[in-house]
């Protein structure tokens, strides 16, 4: 009998409850692939969005979530090189399969070594998150040294990456918290925090070079109001206002993160060099996998929530 695994699937759009435990056949790793043991996984609004039918099509089902995982390597194809049996990689996922899984077998621009001062639970709290912020700030958003960043949602999954990216780059940063965010936001290098429910920020900053928009609406159009002309507008969330930024002279972008194993391994050597650090709010079982999403839909998060899948 071929061996199987158990991963977290819907096969229909809705709540919590059509996240499903589906016993299917073992990945096997491609030519140029690895399998992987997936130790943890890390919990994304992207999973409540594609699971609510936001993302997907229905022909696209069934869908296993989870689109970041820290792992080892079990197995790999006949092409791929310099890896052993034991490593640890971690690994932002392309479209077409899912990290709640036992297993999962990568392809080459999808993983990299796992940071080595971080335990399997922070290393699965990485990937996703921070590739965005990665790709938000510098590949999009040209992010400088000396520069003034505004970064909208500087607590969050991706916010708590970009805050520290921006830092370590040495550009002013700038960020939007919830008040019991202030001292954590503070920590991660913000030079300044400003609580969004109690203050307008455009009466706390002024000539921002680039605002990183990962709250969209009525902050995203806020947001013109700070920018110094030509300055930039990147957003994970939405295409910002054409008309406004042609008017300005404004460089925007809407983009969708996207795997680079080069990226991420030099994520990597700033987490070992002590620069970056992930922030791990809660970790849940993998049975628990339904309550972690409506978690992070619903309630406050402080930077990640992990599954513990091995
Ligand atoms: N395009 C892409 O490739 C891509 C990739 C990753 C993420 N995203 C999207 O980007 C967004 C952020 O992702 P995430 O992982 O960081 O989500 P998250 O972990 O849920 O964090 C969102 C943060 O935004 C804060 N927030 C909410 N309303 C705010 C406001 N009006 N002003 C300032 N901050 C506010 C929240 O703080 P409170 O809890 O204190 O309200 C929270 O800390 C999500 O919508 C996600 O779907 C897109």
């Amino acid at each position: 009998m071929a061996a199987t695994m158990k991963c977290i699937r819907i096969h229909s759009f809705g709540g919590p409850e059509v996240l499903q435990f589906d016993e299917v056949a073992m990945p096997q790793p491609g030519e140029d692939e690895v399998l992987v043991k997936v130790h943890a996984a890390s919990v994304n609004p992207v999973d409540y969005k594609i699971r609510s039918g936001a993302f997907l099509k229905v022909d696209a089902l069934p869908v296993t979530m989870g689109r970041d995982v820290w792992g080892t390597i079990e197995a790999f194809g006949s092409r791929a090189k310099g890896l052993r049996k034991g490593d640890g990689v971690f690994a932002m996922l392309g479209h077409g399969h899912g990290g709640c899984a036992q297993f999962i077998a990568l392809k080459p621009n999808e993983h990299a070594a796992k940071p080595r001062n971080l335990d399997h639970i922070q290393a699965a709290a990485v990937p996703l998150a921070a590739m965005t912020a990665w790709q938000g700030l510098f590949d999009h958003g040209h992010l400088a040294q000396g520069q003034r960043v505004l970064i909208h949602g500087g607590a969050g999954g991706v916010g708590h990456f970009a805050v520290q990216f921006a830092k370590a780059r040495g550009a002013f940063v700038a960020t939007t918290v919830s008040g019991e965010d202030i001292g954590f936001a503070r920590d991660l290098g913000a030079d300044l925090a400003i609580d969004y429910r109690k203050q307008r920020f455009e009466e706390a900053v002024s000539d921002i070079d680039l605002v990183f928009d990962l709250v969209a609406g009525d902050t995203q159009e806020r947001s013109f109001n700070v920018l110094r002309d030509g300055g930039a507008m990147i957003s994970t969330l939405k295409e910002p206002d054409q008309e406004r930024a042609k008017a300005r002279n404004l460089r925007t972008a809407y983009y969708m993160a996207q795997p680079d194993a080069a990226q991420l391994a030099e994520i990597a050597k700033l987490i070992e060099g002590g620069k970056v650090r992930p922030a791990v709010d809660t970790v849940f079982r993998f049975a628990a996998a339904p309550e972690a999403q409506a978690k992070l839909e619903h309630e406050h998060v402080r930077g990640k929530i992990v599954l513990e899948i091995g």
